[in-house]
Formats: structure tokens, sequence, C-alpha cells
């Protein structure tokens, strides 16, 4: 077992622990068809006692906002808050939440839900003085039962106290609050429960789709009652393909589940490329009359996990082109936004991406759903630890007693949703490795630790064989299954070799491995037969922007886990020439994973940048430098390799660094590129050369002396030109440009548009280490959400009318206030031309 190294990454962990007013009003996308939103019209404060659950308890001072909402991104910096700078160097503490109001008439008499997405952390509600609750795992969603406290006809008060006080709780950035959305859902007391349909998929052809729909239907009522469940199959053009009739019978007070076969014929299948969604409606009839009307969204596909050949969706070979994502949204923090959301994600697919990994806990329901329509796979993963902890005040304290409610939480949610490729139940817990106390353990005590149902005839049907760590892995990938048979159970391990707990356990369907490529090429020996995915791979270091000559030498920073890193420059070369030293370059990994048929794909340490774990640096850095594309949303020059590489659909060729050095300095040019057998580069319209792909490299390199001028690689194929990229030489900044992603949004309270804001020359040439100060002004139907500009190390806060170029760029996030109308951004900075924009709010097409 190679404990040398692996001991290191355990105790990575513990060395490495070392955010903006957001008045929104969001559409969300329901997680329930009978939920309405609950977000508007709260108070806030950001203190603590016991009389604030009270309903009579004066809240009239307390700020007012709609949720989701994040009060740690509205803080300032320190390096004396708790979280450390791991945790993104932003404010915890315990935040209240209240909101007021009458029940609409038509949901008198009905039983009435309150659900929450999710809260950051040790939510405990109350609704009129009574507590119904406290969930302490911020990331799973949540619901209570709140009839028997309303007041059909009087006003009623639910209070949310969110506790984040005891830090750090987290190896990134959480966020505090309310910060998914809030659902009041009024039903019949004979519905359909809460993430009570499963629509199993049992065989899927282009042929057919045999589904059984498993629904759960709940009684609340005194009364026994009988009536007819109707289940519709609607295709993705509005037509009812299928359909289940069922009568039943539920007595007072339970809960039938009633399974309905039903066959889809010539499915249009839900792939990545063309991500088709049926409609599952669900009618419950009593005497006639339509009691609950329940809708979900699904898709049908059919995967393959292949030990040998790899993955392959709807029969079709393709590797799961993935990256890992934290769920924070830079200047929004962990606000749900679904445009900020759908933002990234667009920018992910751009570049290829074809997966996602919900690194390390439950996502939001919108990232799935947007996965779901985009045609996104997930791998969603349930924790980041088990009963070990990772950092002193995480959710290891919580394991033992809500593991299993917390897990079977997320598989309910999430089980229909296509775009879940894979169940992940942990990512490098620490339980891969064993320690002398969980092995000497009694089979009571290990009974007792790991809370089984059926715990000790388990533990004795399986003798001591299996370690209590395996015991435990078997019990989490059973229940998962259990739950949900149709998608295999993985774990991100960083520990390969085969006397891994969890891999000891048999009960892994897929291993995954986070890192050591070095054993890759032993998978197929070590785990005979076991399809094999690559969790997570490179973690390389990047600063946008940032250049370090020359780059043919590697930069392993921190030299070692546990040793202090400084650079004065607080900043990561953006050739891929930096990286940790338990990961490994952007192209390195990238050519194991197409080397080799048995690997099914990875998720690259990540897709976007996220506020916490800065390594290697500490203080000041408070935000990652894993990503590939900066927090603010603008590309790593990496972003072009995955290009290259994922997207043969597409010409890429991409020319860096920029032009703007030193006379006389050697500068090394670097060009990704596909689709071609050769590129040349020109300066100043003359050859430096042909560089041809060396069967190593995933780019080409030129050491160019500088002088002033243009640079041009044109890539050709067969002789025949395929593209072209240059580079020009900046003169002064002179002004301000402004570029939205979007001139037209949605007028609905949460739409953005995200406008690059750049130092330009007086020809309209980036100057790429500009640094000037900007200031926005928006008026009319927007308001400024937050401004970034992608720097690791800026201390400036996300909420602010100003904020300094970084590498010659900034980012101004505009967000419709709910009306609709033009939004007005005007930039200025001294010395420079102000630019100007205008942005259209459309009221909703539907
Ligand atoms: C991994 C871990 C991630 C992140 C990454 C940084 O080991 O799973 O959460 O910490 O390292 O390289």
């Amino acid at each position: 077992m190679n404990c040398g190294l692996n001991v290191k990454s355990i105790f990575r962990y513990f060395v490495s622990i070392a955010v903006v007013l957001a008045a929104t009003v969001t559409v969300a996308a329901k997680t329930d068809s009978r939920a309405v939103s609950f977000d508007e019209g709260w108070r806030f404060s950001l203190s603590d006692s016991p009389e604030m659950s009270v309903p009579g308890y004066d809240d009239s001072s307390w700020r007012k906002l709609n949720l989701p909402h994040d009060w740690a991104i509205e803080g300032n910096f320190s390096e004396s808050n708790p979280s450390g700078t791991g945790g993104g160097a932003l404010p915890g503490g315990v935040g209240w939440y209240r909101k007021t109001f009458r029940l609409s008439p038509s949901m008198r008499g009905k039983q009435v839900y309150i659900d929450f997405d999710g809260a950051y952390m040790n939510a405990t509600v109350f609704i009129n003085g009574h507590e119904l609750g406290t969930r302490p795992y911020g990331y799973a969603s949540f619901s209570y039962d709140i009839t028997p406290w309303l007041k059909p006809d009087g006003e009623n008060t639910v209070a949310v106290r969110v506790d984040n006080a005891e830090q750090p709780n987290s190896r990134w950035y959480s966020g505090c609050g309310i910060y998914r959305h809030v659902w009041l859902r009024a039903v019949d007391p004979v519905h359909v429960a809460m993430w009570g349909v499963f629509v199993r998929q049992d065989s899927v052809t282009a042929r057919k789709a045999d589904l059984t729909v498993i629904t759960d239907i709940e009684n609340s009522s005194a009364k026994d009652c009988k009536a007819r469940l109707i289940t519709e199959i609607i295709s993705p053009d509005g037509k009812a393909v299928a359909s289940a009739n069922s009568s039943f019978s539920v007595k007072a007070g339970q809960t039938v589940t009633l399974e309905s076969p039903v066959t889809v014929s010539d499915p249009d299948l839900w792939s990545v490329r063309a991500p088709n969604l049926y409609k599952v409606k669900m009618r419950i009839i009593r005497d006639g009359r339509t009691i609950d009307e329940y809708t979900l969204r699904t898709g049908l596909r059919r995967l393959e996990f292949d030990a040998r050949k790899g993955f392959a969706l709807n029969g079709e070979r393709m590797k799961i082109n993935g990256v890992c994502l934290h769920h924070d949204a830079g200047a929004l923090g962990a606000v749900v936004n679904k445009a900020a959301i759908e933002r990234q994600l667009r920018i992910l697919k751009a570049m290829g991406t074809n997966a996602v990994r919900s690194s390390h806990n439950p996502p939001a329901p919108e990232l799935l759903e947007l996965c779901d329509s985009m045609g996104i796979m997930v791998m969603d993963e349930t924790f980041d630890m088990w009963r070990k902890q990772k950092t002193s005040h995480d959710y290891a304290r919580y394991f033992p007693e809500w593991h299993e409610k917390d897990l079977r939480d997320l598989v309910v949610r999430d089980r229909n949703h296509p775009s879940i490729i894979i169940w992940s139940i942990g990512n490098e817990v620490l339980e891969q490795w064993s320690d002398a106390k969980a092995d000497t353990l009694s089979l009571e005590q290990a009974n007792l630790i790991l809370n089984f149902g059926h715990g000790k005839d388990m533990l004795a049907a399986e003798g001591d064989s299996l370690s209590v760590n395996s015991l435990l892995t078997k019990k989490l990938a059973d229940m998962t299954r259990s739950l949900d048979p149709t998608r295999p159970v993985t774990a991100g391990c960083n520990e390969p070799d085969p006397g891994n707990h969890l891999f000891r356990s048999g009960a892994l369907d897929i291993i995954g491995f986070n890192y050591h490529d070095d054993w890759f090429k032993d998978v197929p020996s070590n785990f005979p037969g076991k399809p094999f995915i690559v969790t997570e791979s490179v973690s390389a270091l990047q600063t946008r922007g940032y250049y370090r000559m020359p780059s043919d030498s590697m930069y392993i920073w921190p030299e070692r886990w546990d040793k202090p890193f400084y650079d004065p420059s607080f900043s990561c070369s953006s050739y891929d020439n930096c990286h940790v030293p338990w990961g490994n370059t952007h192209e390195g990994t990238m050519r194991h994973v197409e080397d080799n048929d048995f690997i099914m794909g990875q998720f690259v340490w990540t897709g976007f940048d996220y506020l916490g774990e800065p390594t290697p640096y500490g203080w000041p850095a408070r935000s990652s430098y894993f990503g590939i594309v900066d927090l603010a949303g603008f590309p790593k020059d990496s972003y072009y390799m995955y290009q290259s590489r994922w997207r043969p659909d597409i010409d890429v060729l991409h020319l860096f660094p920029h032009w703007n050095w030193k006379e006389g300095e050697d500068v090394d040019m670097w060009a990704y590129f596909n689709n071609a057998d050769e590129v040349e580069l020109f300066l100043n319209g003359e050859s430096l050369g042909v560089r041809k792909p060396d069967g190593k490299n995933y780019h080409v390199m030129w050491r160019v002396p500088f002088t002033p001028g243009e640079l041009t690689a044109v890539s050709r194929k067969d002789g025949r030109e395929v593209a072209r990229d240059t580079v020009r030489t900046a003169s002064a900044p002179y002004a301000v440009r402004l570029t939205p992603d979007r001139r037209e949004i949605n007028a609905d309270g949460s739409d953005l548009s995200y406008v690059t804001v750049e130092v330009v020359d007086k020809d309209g040439i980036l100057c790429p280490l500009a640094e000037n100060e900007i200031t926005f002004a928006v008026e009319g139907a927007g308001f400024n959400a937050g401004v970034d500009n992608g720097s690791p190390i800026s201390l400036e806060p996300f909420k602010s009318d100003r904020r300094k170029a970084f590498y010659g760029k900034a980012l101004l996030i505009v967000q419709n206030d709910g009306t609709s109308g033009d939004i007005f951004v005007t930039a200025t900075s001294p010395g420079l031309v102000t630019d100007r924009l205008t942005i259209n709010s459309l009221p909703r097409s539907k």
C-alpha cells in the first residue's frame, strides 16, 4: 500500500485550512410542479436571540430582502474571519430570517408544506413559534408540513435561524444563509408525496423504453381514501405517448406505493447533443374529480460502463469530458441564480465539457435542471467527509445521525434527472485508510457507529473480513442502489491502492481515482472487470494573464503538501507549467485519458475558479487558482487546450500570451490547435518557422525575442489554411470597452447580463497589463449585482460601484430589477474614454 504518499494527501487537509448585496426576486425552476415561490418579502438580521422565533417579535427594523440570500458575500475579507482563507476569508455567524404572510384562499383546507432547497447551515425553522426542526447539512433540501400550526385566516410567521458560527466547517467557501429557493406547497391531503415518484428506466433502446413509474401517495387526512392514479408520458413535442391507470386505496395517515409499467415506442432519446425531455404527468382522481396533479421532467437514455471499452451513451462510445464545480457564483456568492449557473454551463459547454461533478455535495436543483436541458452529464455527489473530519467543525459531527437521511433525500430528490449518470458517495473520505480504533471495534460498537438499520444481520453475515470502513462503504453504496438501481455508484478516492477500504468493500460499481496518474495503468490488473473513471484530475494552478518563463520548466507548488509556500507574485503561471504535487498538467492528464480506452473520462479540478482554497497561497489570497476559467468567468489559456481536444467540430487555434514585453526579452509563444497538421508563426509578416505536433504535447511553441508589432499563427491541414490567430502590441490605455454577454434579458427580477469590461488602446487592442480602476453607474430597469476581475488576491468588495482591471479586464454583473425596460450602464475611469451600454429587459415570452 502506498501509504507514504497518501498519508500526505490526508494531512494536506489540515494544512490547507488556513464574499455582495443581492436583493433578488428570482424566478426559479420549481423543484415540485405544485409549489409556489416563497422567496419574496423576508426580513433579515445578523444577530441572534431566542425571541426571534416568536410571532409577535418586532422585526420592523430588520433589513427587507428577497431570497435567496448569502450574508457572507456581503462582508469584508479578513484574515481573522474564522472560515480562514480556505473558506474564502469571509464572515460566518448566526442570522435570522422572518416572514409574515397570509395564506391565499386557494390554500385553505389543504395540506401545506414549506420546502427549502438549501440553507447553510444548521437551519432551524419555526412556524408561528412552533419549532419544526433543524437541518444541519447546508446542502440538503428539506421540507416541513406546517398545516397543524397554520392560521388559515390570520397572519402567520415563519422564522428561520441559520447558524454558521462554528468554523472552519468547510474546505471551500460555503456561503451563509438561505442561499437557495424556498417554496410553499399546498396539496390535497391525498397527494403524490414530495420526491415521491421514480420513473425507473428498466430498458431503453432506440426502439422502445420500458419504464416503471413508482409513485408514493400520501394520505394525510383522517379518512381512508379510494381513488385512481392516471400517469401519462408526454413526448418532447407535447403528445401523450403512453399512460397507466390504477385504482388504489390508502388508509388514513398512511402512504401507498403504486408501480405502473409503461412503454414508450420509438423514444426521442436524451443525449448530450439532443437533450430531449419527456414529461410525466400524474393525476389522482377521486369521485370523478382531480384532487392532485403533479408533473416532472425526465429524459430517456441508456448508460453503459465497460471496464475495457469505457463509457457509452445510447450505444455511442464517448469520453466523459468533465469538470468539477463548487457551488458559488463568484461575486454573487452562494446565492442561487439560474442565469449565473446557465452562463457557467454555457461557457463550459462551448469548451467541449459534456459532464460536471457537483463537488462535493448535493447541488442546487437548478444545476440539474440546466444540465438536463443543455445536455450535460452529472456525477452527483453526497459528502466530502463521513465519520472522520477534515476541518474542526465540519459535517463529520453530524454524519452518524444524519447520513442516512441526507443520502436518501439526495437520491430521491434527484433520480429522475436524465443528466445524472453516476452517484458518488464521497470525496476523499478519510475512511479510505484504516485506523486502529475502527479495526478493533466490537460488533456492537461498529453497529453503533454505522447506525445500520439491520446492522447486526449485516455485520454477522459479512463476518469480520471487512473493516468497519468497508462496511460503511457498502452500506452507503447499497442504500444508493436500493433507491436507484439504474445508475452506478462510485467515490472519489485519493488512495489508489486496492487496499483502500472503500475499494476492499467491493461495493463500488466504478473505481474512481482522484489524481495519481501514475497508477492509472495498473487499474485493469488491480481492479479486474471494474470500469474506471478519474473522478478528479489535474489541479493545475493558473492566474489568468500571468506567465512565468521559461515555459518549459515546471513549477510544482507547493513543493510538498506540508511545506509552507510563498512567492511574492501571489500568482501562478498560465502556461500549463504549474501544478500541485498531487496533480498534473492539463495536457499530462489529457494524454492518459485520450490514450487509454479503459479510462472512461475525467473530471478536471476545476471548471471555474471558486471562493476559498487558494492553494498554494495563504492570505491575502482568498480564491482558487485551479479553474480553467477564472472567478469572473474569463477563460484562462488552457480553456483552448480543452476546446482543441473536446471540440473536433470546430477549428481551434489559440496563440498566447499577449505581445507586450520588454524589447529583446525572450518570450515563449504557445499555440493550441486542432484539425491541422502544422502551425506557422509570423512576426510582423516574417516567418518564425513551422511547428508540428510531437505526439506528446498538445501545444507547439516558439521562443521569440520581443519586438513590438504583430504575431500571427496560421494552422494548416494538407497545406490548406484552417485558422489564424493574432496578438498585437497594445499602446497606452485609452478607453474602457463594455461587451455584454446578453443585450436582452428577461424582466423577471433575476436575469443577468455579464458585462466584460476591458481597458483598450486607441486601436481597440486589449492592454494586457492595465490595472485602471473603473467606476460603474447602472440605471433604469436593473442594478449592479456585483463586480469582479478574476484576481484571487483582490480584497476589493464584490458589492461595489468600482473595480480595478486585472490584466486588462474586469466584470460587471447587471441584474434586472423586476421591471421591463432599458438598463443603462456607464463605465468611467480617470484619463480613459467612457463607454456606455444599453441592455433591454423584456417581459417573459411564454
Ligand atoms: C482534492 C480535493 C478537492 C480539492 C483539490 C485541490 O484532493 O478533493 O476538494 O481540495 O484536491 O487540489
